[in-house]
């Protein structure tokens, strides 16, 4: 007799992890968005230096970093959620907010957890098409917003098509939402994004919309990807309380807690990294285009590029392998929502020319 799950569990979509994490050095990783520099060595020792108190709890309040995140963005420490990655406060606010007959709003193709939190609650997601080029259709969504409607997710930079709509259509958005229904910005790559301006800009959207969350990580900007940083600045406490509730104690280790505070406070050289993360995205946008191919316009650390349609063209999936027997790894759109479209994280310039070339080979292009 087979074990009996919760029903919950044949609803839940697997998440599409990448592989190649096995593969030793010699792969240009450019399937997960993550930052190609290394920790700062500061933050390497801080999360070492937390490791000697490994015999006691992390402090359960997160104190140190709520109050350096509070201080940067002059939020109150009451009203900044934290999590093990942002996929974690992500979760919480599923499980906080959804359950059946409730509905949840997003754009599609967006972030592969999005339709988790309607699959593991019992509510109904409404995934809104993006438009012609790729963006958030803040129209539509606003159009699908219903009496039902507990949460709306708007990714921005949107992953996987790597673009941005602006804070102005966003505050529109905002205006039209009723004010018990949940808006997540998920500004994973908002560091990365002109178009945003600088981080603090979308800071304004919480004044007077105590239903606005802002959803922010440590695993691009600041390349602690591994030890699972995420944070939450909350329009409201309560938001920040109902969160919270549904989590186990403990859920942010020290050494991750320390390294994120350390983390914090090298600004000069996030903003280095990032200045020279969109000139490679600007060579490797021209280089791809160069190839005769469409590159969404990104505002992100990663780049979408449309695959040739024509029946002679190699597929999707004859694509992606060509590139991994290469050395290079890169995301399938058939994975993330779109099939007929890559996603490739901005490397270095050594690993982007490698992508670049072994793209050109196999689509006879070079
Ligand atoms: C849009 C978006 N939001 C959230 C996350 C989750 O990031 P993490 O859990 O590493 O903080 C990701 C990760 O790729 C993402 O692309």
């Amino acid at each position: 007799m087979p074990i009996e799950f919760a029903q919950r569990i044949s609803r839940i979509p697997v998440y599409p992890v990448a592989s190649g994490y096995d593969l030793g050095a010699d792969v240009a990783m450019l399937a997960s968005n993550e930052s190609c520099f290394g920790p700062l060595p500061e933050v390497v020792q801080a999360a070492q230096d937390a490791l000697a108190g490994a015999n006691r709890y992390p402090d359960p309040s997160y104190s140190a970093l709520r109050l350096a995140l509070s201080e940067r963005y002059d939020v109150p420490a009451q009203r900044i959620a934290l999590g093990s990655g942002s996929c974690d406060v992500l979760l919480a606010a599923g499980e906080a907010l959804l359950e059946p007959g409730a509905e949840l709003v997003y754009a599609w193709p967006a972030f592969s957890v999005y339709p988790h939190l309607a699959a593991a609650s019992g509510a109904r997601a409404v995934g809104v098409p993006l438009d012609s080029d790729e963006r958030h259709d803040l129209e539509a969504i606003a159009a699908e917003v219903t009496v039902a409607t507990r949460l709306v997710l708007i990714c921005n930079p949107n992953n996987p098509t790597s673009t941005a709509v602006g804070l102005d259509e966003v505050g529109s958005l905002l205006e039209r939402v009723p004010p018990h229904v949940c808006v997540i910005l998920d500004e994973a790559y908002c560091e990365f994004s002109l178009r945003l301006g600088d981080p603090f800009a979308s800071l304004e959207l919480l004044r007077g919309h105590p239903n606005v969350v802002i959803l922010r990580t440590f695993s691009k900007v600041y390349g602690l990807a591994a030890l699972r940083v995420g944070y939450a600045l909350c329009g409201s406490v309560a938001v920040r309380e109902a969160l919270d509730q549904v989590r186990q104690p403990f859920y942010l280790n020290a050494a991750a807690q320390a390294a994120a505070v350390e983390a914090l406070r090298h600004q000069d050289e996030v903003e280095r990294r990032v200045a020279k993360t969109i000139a490679e995205r600007g060579a490797l946008e021209d280089s791809v285009r160069e190839l005769d191919l469409w590159v969404a316009e990104s505002d992100a650390n990663f780049i979408w590029v449309r695959l040739p349609e024509d029946d002679a063209a190699p597929s999707e999936a004859e694509v992606v392998a060509g590139l991994a027997e290469r050395g290079v790894l890169v995301r399938a759109g058939e994975s993330l929502g779109r099939e007929g479209a890559l996603r490739v994280t901005v490397g270095t310039a050594a690993e982007n020319e490698r992508f670049v070339e072994a793209l050109g080979g196999i689509l006879g292009r070079a």
